[in-house]
């Protein structure tokens, strides 16, 4: 390993694959990045050129396929050494992302700081089950060998950039308050979990090359051990900009991402197994990649200040993600500001998002707090008091439709939960609204057709199991009255819904969206807010009738 000492930037920016030598230029992990006015000629030009153009291929994969000139490998064992680079490179990237934000966290105790840390834990998580998606045969075959020949006891402790993570995470746990960490907290037990899921899928032994090498975990390794890692992971270390971090890291996510379109996550091994508890959690992780992907992105971008002026740089890069100019993407940065200036949560309303997040991944599933004020508005607007809510999960929904509504007003809520339902019900009662609510426990679809079929339903908002949407809207418009509104969650699908390939969820959500476009009985806007929502008004032209959803 050459460790370079010029204090020149030097801005390799490559779009070779790793695999074809393409090498990572990182500065050490305690060392700032560089003033760009240190880099010569027009490098930093060049990284926001970079940075443009994959910001444009990454809007395309997400949409749809990858471009030909993306393509990884398609030899299995070539793809997976290939996965293995890419995969710890941009890891690296997001250590230092993570790095970054406890430190945040530990000066301010913000949860903005901590929720961020944890989405950049979930983020890596999601990596580590992207570079270990092979059997343990291959494996052995394939990246354990080349590790054992560069070195017999080469070692993930010898990580240089993830060294300080876990003192850094116990810093942060002796300042901040629990509640403050508790998405930390859960997203840091998700990722151990799924790692040791990982690790015993590949090495089903445990017998790793660390203990070959007779060494014992948390041993300080020292520096030649940590350039034998850099060394084989291709990782140069020298003094850069933080736009040329950016653009080596953005360029290594688009090609994440185009393998992940081009193959799926799972084309060389099944999902590792985890303990029952922790299924939803990897689920959640494994149905929500691309999403991931594109929110690195966002976070990358707005990592910093010099950002900004890389925005004009480029004509705006951040722009390059929407063809419209009138539509601004919502960065993380911008989404706080929004949050910032939409009416705050109530007590009690903070009270359950807290309880919900320590649930784990599933706490996903719940709306954001500016959708549920969306919601309550709505409510007021339309003074609706005869209310459907299809997907109670924890209550939020449910809670905000009942705080909109008049004394007197009945929000029905339907789910099949009664561990996510009890915390609802105990919300609600604090809230003061318990009366308005009434939960049906069940198929929300034999509820609703257990309902009269006179039109009195005044608002509805479908929120639960994608593939009943059309069902859903079906059972549910009839008895929706002339001028009454239906709303619809996750229209948008992390993206997904815009991809003429999409399957699953995604499918059903394109089927469920094509229905509702080309129905008459309804005037239609699909609102890019939080997952998407689509929002409608019942026609008075009673006798137009639909088919069902194809
Ligand atoms: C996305 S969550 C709802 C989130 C909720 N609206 C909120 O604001 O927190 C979806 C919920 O639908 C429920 N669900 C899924 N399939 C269902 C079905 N067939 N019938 C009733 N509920 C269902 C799940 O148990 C889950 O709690």
């Amino acid at each position: 390993m050459t460790h370079l000492t010029d204090r020149h930037c030097p801005a390799l920016i490559t779009h070779g694959t790793a695999a074809d030598g393409a090498v990572l230029t990182l500065p050490l992990p305690d060392e700032e990045f560089t003033a760009c006015r240190r880099c010569p000629g027009d490098m930093c030009a060049r990284a926001a050129q970079h940075i443009k153009g994959d910001l444009s291929i990454l809007t395309q994969v997400v949409h749809g396929p990858a471009p030909p000139g993306e393509r990884p490998p398609a030899d299995p064992g070539a793809r997976i050494r290939h996965r293995w680079l890419i995969g710890h490179q941009l890891a690296f990237a997001v250590w230092r992302l993570i790095r970054h934000t406890l430190q945040e966290l530990i000066r301010t105790s913000a949860p903005q700081a901590a929720e961020r840390a944890a989405r950049l834990y979930d983020i890596y998580t999601v990596l580590f089950l992207y570079t270990g998606s092979c059997s343990a045969a291959r494996y052995a075959a394939t990246v354990r060998a080349d590790m054992a020949a560069h070195d017999p006891a080469l070692s993930g402790e010898w990580h240089r950039d993830h060294m300080a993570l876990p003192d850094l995470l116990r810093q942060a746990r002796a300042s901040c308050p629990a509640s403050v960490l508790a998405p930390l907290t859960a997203a840091v037990k998700r990722s151990h979990h799924i790692h040791m899921a990982v690790a015993g899928k590949l090495v089903p032994s445990g017998q790793s090359l660390l203990q070959q090498a007779g060494k014992q975990a948390g041993v300080q390794p020292t520096e030649a051990e940590c350039d034998v890692i850099d060394d084989f992971f291709q990782v140069r270390r020298a003094p850069i900009c933080e736009k040329a971090f950016i653009a080596q890291a953005i360029r290594r996510l688009v090609q994440v991402v185009c393998d992940i379109r081009s193959y799926g996550l799972t084309d060389l091994e099944p999902p590792p197994q985890v303990a029952a508890r922790h299924r939803p959690d990897l689920d959640a992780l494994l149905g929500s990649t691309i999403g991931r992907f594109t929110e690195l992105a966002d976070f990358l971008m707005t990592s910093s200040p010099s950002l900004v002026d890389l925005s004009t740089h480029t004509g705006g890069a951040m722009t390059s993600l929407t063809d419209d100019t009138k539509t601004v993407p919502i960065t993380p940065a911008l989404h706080r500001y929004l949050v910032g200036h939409t009416m705050a949560p109530s007590r009690v309303q903070q009270d359950l998002m807290d309880h919900t997040h320590a649930l784990g991944t599933v706490a996903e599933m719940r709306i954001p707090h500016e959708q549920a004020a969306l919601l309550t508005l709505l409510t007021k607007l339309t003074a609706a008091r005869d209310i459907i809510d299809i997907g109670t999960f924890t209550g939020y929904s449910a809670l905000a439709l009942a705080l909109g509504s008049p004394p007197g007003g009945r929000v029905i809520t339907c789910d099949t939960s009664t561990e996510w339902t009890g915390i609802a019900q105990d919300a609600w009662k604090q809230a003061g609204v318990a009366d308005r609510i009434e939960l049906r426990l069940g198929p929300a679809l034999e509820t609703l057709r257990s309902l009269p079929h006179e039109p009195t339903i005044d608002l509805a908002f479908i929120d639960a199991d994608k593939p009943s949407y059309c069902d859903y809207w079906e059972e549910l418009l009839p008895r929706v009255r002339p001028g009454g509104v239906l709303l619809a969650d996750n229209v948008l699908y992390s993206g997904d819904a815009a991809n003429p390939d999409a399957t699953g969820n995604a499918q059903a959500i394109r089927a469920f969206n094509a229905h509702v476009h080309n129905d008459p009985r309804v005037e239609n806007v699909m609102l890019p807010i939080a997952d998407g929502l689509t929002l409608t008004r019942k026609r008075n032209d009673e006798h137009l009738t639909m088919e069902a959803c194809s």
